[in-house]
């Protein structure tokens, strides 16, 4: 018995005569925050597209809690690239959708709302319409959106791809408070290696076409982690060199 969370097996996806995924098994650990990284086009969106069941893949299986994915009836959740907040809704609306969507109880409702408005630090905001709020906010309410649901698997593909660099490390902090408050497992796509060494526990390397895993890499630095240290640093150029050389 594995005590995995989520098992991928042999995942095979081509487009025609393109092979982009070429047969990747990896397991990710209940809780666990997992970063995939890989060249430009190697494939992270699709392998997200996958694992998000929205595609089938053309070879493999991924099962979670040791049953085949179905997300009609496993608790997953997305943040893609192009996420935005609902225009029509408020802060907080938003980030109950959800929850309403699904029927949660009002006291379930209202207590994960506090728990999400309070570590994203949100709270000063929940009136506002995503107009009246700054790009970084919106991406908070995005995510915020995500946990409140308390998913047994969290997919973000590069949800900060439209932000400054500054902004990030601070929203980095809020998705792990997220991450341990929530005990939801996360697998978060990057083509920024400082962000992925920043954020996971173990770090999967994607090669060039046809995709393969170069590399899984543990990332045992405390949190929260100096991005000045001799150790990030090392850590961040191993991943970088396994990527250049494609
Ligand atoms: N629907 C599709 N039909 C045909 N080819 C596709 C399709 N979607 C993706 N591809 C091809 O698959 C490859 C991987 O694309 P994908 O968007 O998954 O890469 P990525 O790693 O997310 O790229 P980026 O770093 O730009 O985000 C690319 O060569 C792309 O052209
Ligand atoms: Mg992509």
């Amino acid at each position: 018995m594995s005590d995995a969370k989520v098992q991928v097996r042999q995942l095979t996806k081509g487009f025609g005569e393109l092979l982009v995924l070429d047969n990747l098994t990896f397991d990710v650990r209940p809780g666990e925050f997992l970063c995939v990284v890989g060249p430009t086009g190697c494939g992270k969106t699709t392998l997200l597209n996958l694992l998000s069941s929205w595609w089938t893949p053309t070879q493999g299986e991924i099962c979670i809690d040791g049953r085949a994915m179905d997300p009609k009836t496993q608790n997953l959740s997305f943040v893609f690239q192009e996420s935005s907040a609902f225009p029509w809704l408020t802060v907080e609306q938003n980030v109950q959708f959800g929850m309403k969507e699904k029927r949660f109880p009002p006291e379930l409702i209202a207590q994960r709302t506090r728990e999400v408005m309070g570590l994203l630090d949100l709270e000063s905001v929940k009136e506002k319409y995503c107009h009246e709020i700054s790009a970084s906010a919106e991406q908070r309410v995005v995510i915020g959106r995500s946990f409140a649901l308390h998913p047994d698997f969290l997919l973000m593909d590069e949800p900060y791809a439209q932000l400054d660099i500054k902004f990030r490390l601070h929203l980095e902090d809020a998705i792990l408070a997220l991450n341990r408050s929530t005990g939801s497992t996360c697998l978060f796509v990057t083509h920024n290696i400082e962000e992925a060494v920043y954020l996971a526990q173990r770090c999967i390397v994607l090669s060039n076409k046809p995709t393969s895993i170069k590399a899984v890499r543990t990332i045992d630095l405390p949190y929260p982690r100096d991005t000045c240290s001799p150790e990030f640093i090392a850590i961040k150029d191993e991943i970088t060199e396994m990527i250049k050389w494609w």
